[in-house]
């Protein structure tokens, strides 16, 4: 089955691999954004500056802002201090013959590189923990059909919540118009391009928006590699051996455990995908987990295989919203993986505290990964 309808929460599953491109390379008939229908009512500055949220021309504009103040050349100079933080918060269980992967590394790291790079103060990051769990650690589902006063009541939950994480960045943002620092709030608050400035909510969305992908996505891509290596023994024996494969082993773990199993477009006109025929005005679960397993594209699709190649995977979108931060997450996996595979020869489940799995319906990552070194 390539399209299904979901009864219940009011709108159509995509499953398929060339569908999916279909759709994620076709902006003007499936637009980005779908906060409309979740949340007619959202306030603009919710979501003003919220670049998955951004069709074209607006979306190009601000892609092409914001990137001045994200180049290659600025993640790619994160390394010493992602190897630092790396080895810094593993001494700390250096003398131990377990610990839990989430909580000890793959939480923690992504956090405190995100808040340096833009500027906020890691030591806040119990505060950053609250916000995000609030928005990530519970099944929530919203439907768009039975929106009951409990789901209303929710949603206004959900934007309240978002408001303070929201006006904590403002302030920030606020500080750096007034005193420049060397940080990337800052590159944000003067970046211009033909001669626009962001807007005091476009700075504070866009960070926000970083400050939360920044969070969650590579805790969720290091718990899953980890995880596919220990129940992949062989392949986790050759990447151990051959180091120049550990790339190859997080791009599988992307594609087999996709963290964003799903991402959400509208469509602005009636539609047929795969011999079904989609109203104008539907939203459309672009469910990129299933894709990256279709086997009209990939071999053997359940297989973990690091050497897999090309492995054209949709983890980190296609088309005009590809991750922005996919070489960031890209350079904090292979780091990271490579220091626990150096430093701990033996790295695997614990049989007696098993794995828990994140329970929010469209991400795919742990919760909880406790390992044994010994
Ligand atoms: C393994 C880690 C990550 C995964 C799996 C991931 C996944 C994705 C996906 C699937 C999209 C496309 C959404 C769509 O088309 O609707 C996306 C967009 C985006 N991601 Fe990531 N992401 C990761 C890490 C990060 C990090 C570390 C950052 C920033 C620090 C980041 C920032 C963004 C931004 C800003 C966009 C929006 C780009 C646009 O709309 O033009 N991501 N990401």
């Amino acid at each position: 089955m390539r399209v299904r309808y979901d009864e219940k929460l009011g709108f159509w599953n995509v499953y398929g691999y060339p569908e999916a491109l279909d759709i994620l390379g076709d902006p003007k008939t499936y637009s980005s954004h779908t906060v409309r229908r979740f949340v007619p009512d959202a306030e603009e500055a919710v979501t003003a500056g919220n670049l998955v949220q951004l069709d074209p021309p607006d979306h190009g504009k601000l892609r092409k802002l914001v990137s001045h103040a994200f180049t290659p050349k600025i993640v790619a100079g994160l390394e010493p201090r992602i190897s630092a933080l790396t080895h810094e918060l593993l001494d700390e269980v250096a003398d131990r013959d377990r610990f839990e992967l989430v909580t000890d590394l793959a939480y923690p790291l992504p956090v405190i590189v995100i808040a340096e790079l833009l500027g906020v103060p890691s030591s806040d990051r119990p505060l950053f923990r609250k916000w995000v769990d609030q928005l990530f650690d519970n099944q929530d589902q919203f439907s768009l059909l039975d929106q009951d006063e409990e789901q209303r009541a929710l949603l206004e939950k959900r934007m309240a919540q978002a408001q303070v994480m929201l006006d904590y960045l403002r302030a920030h943002a606020d500080e750096r118009r007034r005193q420049p620092r060397e940080d990337l709030l800052t590159q944000l608050v003067q970046a211009e391009v033909d001669g626009e400035r962001l807007t005091d909510p476009e700075v504070a969305n866009f960070a926000n928006l970083l400050l939360t992908a920044g969070h969650i996505t590579t805790t969720m891509l290091l718990g899953n590699t980890v995880l596919c290596l220990d129940t992949h023994p062989e392949q986790a024996a050759r990447v151990r051996a051959d180091r120049s494969t550990v790339p190859g082993a997080i791009e599988e773990s992307l594609r087999l455990l996709t963290p964003f199993a799903a991402t959400f477009r509208l469509t602005t006109t009636e539609v047929e995908i795969a011999g079904q025929r989609i109203p104008a005005d539907e939203v459309i679960a672009v469910r990129l987990a299933a894709a990256n397993r279709d086997r009209r594209q990939f071999a053997d699709p359940d297989v973990f295989d690091p050497t897999r190649d090309p492995n054209p995977h949709l983890g980190f979108g296609r088309g005009i919203h590809f991750c922005l931060g996919a070489p960031l997450a890209r350079l904090e996996g292979r780091i990271a993986l490579n220091i626990l595979l150096d430093r701990f020869p033996v790295l695997r489940t614990d049989p007696d505290n098993p794995p828990v799995f994140l329970p929010a319906p469209d991400l795919t990552g742990l919760k909880t990964l406790p390992l044994r070194t010994s």
